[in-house]
C-alpha cells in the first residue's frame, strides 16, 4: 500500500515555533526521507472560517503568511503537494455524505472540540459548522487516501475521529477508504512548546510566541524576557527545571553539537540541567546559549523567506498549481465514495437497465 502525508494548519497567523516543534519540522524530515508516495499539505481556510466566518478578511491575508511559512521551512513544492482547501469543493461534497455517520452526541464529546468551544466562549450558541468541523476534517484526510498524519498531540481526538467514519464507512458501504495514523512529537516539549512568559498557550494576543518569520533582534528580545525560575534570584542559588521556559526551549531545540560550538564547558543537555539545579549558573548564560541554539534553526528558515517574499505570484502559483493536483485526487476518491454508496447513477448501466425492465416487463 502507498505511504501517504496528509496534514495542515488553519491560515489565522504566522506560524510559531510552537509549530515548527509540533510538525513543520517532522514534515520536513518526512519529505526528505524519501519514504512517502505523496504529501499533501493543507492550508485550511475552510477550517479557519468555521470559528472566523465574519473575520473572513484575516483568514484570506494569512494564506500567504502560512504559505511562506511552509516553504521557508524546506517544505519544497517538488516533493509535497501544497494547497488550498476551500478550493476544492470535492472535500465539501464529501463532508455532506460523512455527516450521516456521526452522532451529535459523538461530536459533542469530542475532547479537541469541547476544548475549543470553552475557549472560544461557543458553550451558548455553537455554529453548526465550527461544531462538525471534525466531519470536515475527516474528508481533508480520507480524500488523498492519507496513511499518515503529522499533527500535534491536541489533534489526536480528529484522527480518531477520521477513523471512526473510515470504519463506519467501509463497513456500510464498501471499503473505500483508508484508515490513517497520527504521528505526533516523541518529546513532550515538542508535544506543548509553553509561551515565552510560561503560559501553557502560545497565543498572538498574549504576545508570547516566537515567529518563524521573526527577525534575529525579535528572537534575541523574547529570549532576554523568556520565564524561567521565579525562585532562583542569585547566581548561586539551586534552580528548578520544572516549568522553566528556558530549558523546555532548549529540550525542544538543542542537540549536542549545539554545545561544541557555543557552550563547550559541558558536553549536553544534562551536565547544563544538573549544574543549574546545583546551583551557580544563571539565568542569562543559559538564555544566551538559547539565543544561539535558536538562532542557528531559525536563521536559514528566515532567508529562506526573504527570498521567497521577493516573488509573491510566484508563491500563489505554487499554491495553484498544488490545489489542481490536490483537485484530481479528492474527485477520484469522491467518485469512488459515490460509486460504494450507489449515488453514481447515470454510470450506473445496472440500474438503467433493471429499471427499464422493470417498466418494459
Ligand atoms: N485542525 C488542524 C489545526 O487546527 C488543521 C487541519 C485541518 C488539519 N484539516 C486537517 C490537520 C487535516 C491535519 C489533517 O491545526
Amino acid at each position: 500500500m502507498s505511504k501517504i502525508i496528509l496534514t495542515g494548519d488553519r491560515p489565522t497567523g504566522r506560524l510559531h515555533v510552537g509549530h515548527y516543534v509540533g510538525s513543520l519540522r517532522r514534515r520536513v524530515e518526512l519529505q526528505n526521507s524519501g519514504e512517502y508516495d505523496k504529501i499533501y499539505i493543507m492550508i485550511a481556510d475552510a477550517q479557519a472560517l468555521t470559528d472566523n466566518f465574519d473575520n473572513p478578511e484575516k483568514v484570506r491575508q494569512n494564506i500567504i503568511e502560512v504559505a511562506l511559512d511552509y516553504m521557508s521551512c524546506g517544505l519544497d513544492p517538488a516533493k509535497s503537494n501544497l494547497f488550498i482547501q476551500s478550493q476544492i469543493s470535492e472535500l465539501t461534497e464529501l463532508t455532506f455524505y460523512y455527516m450521516n455517520l456521526v452522532t451529535v452526541s459523538r461530536l459533542q464529546h469530542n475532547p479537541t472540540v469541547k476544548n475549543e468551544i470553552q475557549l472560544r466562549n461557543f458553550e451558548a450558541s455553537i455554529p453548526v459548522g465550527f461544531f462538525t468541523y471534525p466531519i470536515s476534517q475527516a474528508s481533508d484526510i480520507t480524500a488523498f487516501k492519507a496513511t499518515t498524519v503529522p499533527v500535534g498531540e491536541d489533534q489526536l481526538p480528529m484522527i480518531e475521529q477520521a477513523r471512526e467514519i473510515v470504519r463506519k464507512f467501509n463497513t456500510i458501504y464498501a471499503p473505500v477508504l483508508v484508515e490513517p495514523e497520527a504521528l505526533i512529537p516523541d518529546s513532550e516539549a515538542c508535544k506543548r512548546l509553553p509561551g515565552t512568559d510560561g503560559k501553557a498557550k502560545m497565543s498572538k494576543s498574549l504576545g508570547n510566541c516566537i515567529y518563524l518569520s521573526d527577525s534575529a533582534d525579535e528572537v534575541q528580545e523574547k529570549i532576554k524576557n523568556m520565564f524561567t525560575d521565579p525562585q532562583h534570584l542569585r547566581v548561586s542559588d539551586p534552580g528548578h527545571l520544572e516549568g522553566n521556559t528556558v530549558f523546555t526551549y532548549l529540550d525542544a531545540f538543542c542537540k549536542d553539537e549545539h554545545f561544541e560550538r557555543y557552550l563547550p564547558e559541558y558536553a549536553n543537555l544534562d551536565e547544563l540541567k544538573a549544574h543549574y539545579t546545583r546551583g551557580g549558573l544563571g539565568d542569562m548564560k543559559v538564555k544566551r546559549f538559547l539565543t544561539n541554539v535558536m538562532q542557528e534553526t531559525l536563521e536559514p528558515i528566515r532567508n529562506r523567506r526573504k527570498e521567497l517574499e521577493k516573488d509573491i505570484p510566484a508563491v500563489f502559483d505554487v499554491l495553484k498549481a498544488g490545489t489542481e493536483a490536490a483537485r484530481e485526487t479528492a474527485a477520484q476518491t469522491l467518485s469512488e465514495v459515490k460509486s460504494a454508496m450507489k449515488i453514481n447513477y447515470f454510470e450506473d448501466q445496472e440500474l438503467i437497465r433493471q429499471q427499464a425492465e422493470k417498466y418494459q416487463a
